[in-house]
């Protein structure tokens, strides 16, 4: 089994609609292994963010993670790295909308930076992100088989 880290951002986790029905996706389809309100620091997005550091939106990105709490969830299923990502759709909000319009960042994304949620892109991202979010969890402790 694998598991990944959804991270919803500020302005969804405002929205009580959206949260209830990106819920309601995961329920259906992961097991949440640990979940909790996070506030992300600068020094947390420059951990979180740091391959994108000297791109030109990294501080647009940086400080809106910073603007308010954000949400973040460790979700396990078999191939979870490719179905959140999947449920989630492209990154930028106008390829979304054109492509997957159902999709969680066509319904709730905004802008490129303001897309919604993210998810881990492999399985090292996600133990990295996991480990910066979540530095109790205890990756060891958990069930890979399938
Ligand atoms: P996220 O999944 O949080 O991971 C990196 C983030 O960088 C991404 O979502 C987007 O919010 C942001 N991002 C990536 N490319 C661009 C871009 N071209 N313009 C603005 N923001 C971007």
């Amino acid at each position: 089994m694998e598991i990944t880290l959804a991270l919803i951002k500020p302005h969804v986790l405002r929205n009580t609609y959206a949260m209830q029905q990106i819920r309601a996706l995961i329920a259906q389809n992961f097991t949440v292994l640990d979940q909790k309100e996070v506030h992300i620091t600068k020094e947390l997005s420059a951990k979180f963010y740091a391959e994108h550091r000297g791109k030109f939106f990294y501080h647009r990105l940086t400080s809106f993670m910073n603007s308010g709490p954000c949400y973040a969830l460790i979700l396990q299923s078999e191939a979870c790295i490719k179905k959140w990502r999947g449920l989630l759709g492209p990154t930028k909000v106008f390829r979304a909308v054109y492509s997957d319009p159902d999709c969680i960042r066509a319904l709730y994304g905004l802008s490129d930076t303001r897309n919604a949620c993210h998810g881990s892109d492999s399985e090292e991202s996600a133990m990295r992100e996991i480990g910066i979010l979540f530095p109790e969890f205890k990756l060891d402790a958990v069930s890979r088989e399938v």
